[in-house]
C-alpha cells in the first residue's frame, strides 16, 4: 500500500508574509494524523525561512529545482548540496515550465544529471513527465512518457519507494483549468508503473508514488485520486491558498 503524497508547487508566487500566513493556516487545518505526506515547494530564497516556519510540523519542505554540479563557476545556479542544507527533503525536477520555457529548455540529459545529484545527497526527486497537446493528438503520449522516464532515470538505481516520486503532468493541463480525465490519468500512471517495473524492478516500482499534476482542484481531486495508480498530486495554482490546498489534501487523505 502506497502512502499518498501531495505537494504544493508555488512556482514564482507569494511573498514571505504570505508564505508564513499560509503555513499558519495549513497547520491549523491539517491537525490530527493524516494518511498523506504533504510537501511545500517555495522559490529558492524562501527555503530557509520556510524550513523555520515548518519546524515541528508534518509538512515537509521541497525545492523547485537543483543544479547538478556540486560547486564552481555556475552563476545563478543552486546545487543539490545547497538545497539540502536548507532542510529540503524533495526536489521537483523536469517540470514542463523548465523543459519548455525559453531561457531554460532543459533536456532529458540535464534532468537526469540533476536527478542523480539530488539522489546522491539523499533528497527525493519528484521527476515530472508529460506530453504536450500536439503529442497527445498525435497519439504519442505513452511513447513520450516512456522516453522521458527512461532518460530521466538513466543510470539511476532505486531500491525503495522513498527514493523517487514521479509526477505525471500533461503539459496541456498545467495552469489551463483543463485536467486529465480519471481514465486518461490512470492510463498514463499505469503505463509509467509498467515502465518503472522494467527500469527499476517490480518491488521498488510498486512502492514509488506516481502523483498527478495539472489543474488539480478540490472539485476534481476525488475522481482522480480514486484511480489505482494515482498516488497523490502536484498542485500549482490551487496550492497558493492554504484553504484550497488543504481541501485537496483532505480529499486525497480520505480516498486512500
Ligand atoms: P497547476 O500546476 O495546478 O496550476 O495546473 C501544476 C504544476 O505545474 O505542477
Amino acid at each position: 500500500m502506497r502512502r499518498a503524497l501531495v505537494a504544493a508547487n508555488w512556482k514564482m508566487n507569494l511573498d514571505l508574509p504570505q508564505m508564513r500566513a499560509w503555513v499558519a493556516a495549513a497547520r491549523a487545518e491539517l491537525t490530527g494524523t493524516l494518511a498523506v505526506d504533504v510537501v511545500v515547494c517555495p522559490p529558492f530564497p524562501y527555503l530557509f525561512p520556510m524550513a523555520k516556519a515548518l519546524a515541528e510540523c508534518a509538512i515537509r519542505l521541497g525545492a523547485q529545482d537543483a543544479y547538478h554540479e556540486t560547486s564552481g563557476a555556475f552563476t545563478g545556479e543552486v546545487s543539490a548540496v545547497m538545497v539540502r542544507e536548507t532542510g529540503a527533503a524533495y526536489v521537483i525536477l523536469g517540470h514542463s515550465e523548465r523543459r519548455h520555457t525559453i531561457g531554460h529548455l532543459e533536456d532529458d540529459r540535464m534532468v537526469n544529471l540533476k536527478l542523480r545529484a539530488v539522489q546522491s545527497v539523499g533528497m527525493t526527486p519528484i521527476l515530472c513527465v508529460g506530453e504536450t497537446l500536439a503529442q497527445r493528438k498525435a497519439s504519442q503520449t505513452l511513447d513520450v512518457l516512456s522516453f522521458q522516464l527512461s532518460a530521466g532515470l538513466s543510470g539511476v538505481r532505486v531500491s525503495s519507494g522513498e527514493q523517487l516520486v514521479i509526477a505525471y503532468e500533461p503539459v496541456w493541463a498545467i495552469g489551463t483549468g483543463l485536467n486529465a480525465t480519471a481514465a486518461q490519468a490512470q492510463e498514463a500512471h499505469a503505463h509509467l508503473r509498467a515502465e518503472l517495473t522494467r527500469l527499476i524492478g517490480r518491488e521498488p516500482a510498486a512502492q514509488v508514488r506516481i502523483i498527478y499534476g495539472g489543474s488539480l482542484k478540490p472539485e476534481n481531486a476525488n475522481e482522480l485520486m480514486g484511480q489505482a495508480d494515482v498516488d497523490g498530486g502536484l498542485v500549482g495554482g490551487a496550492s497558493l491558498k492554504a484553504e484550497t490546498f488543504t481541501r485537496i489534501v483532505r480529499v486525497v487523505s480520505q480516498s486512500g
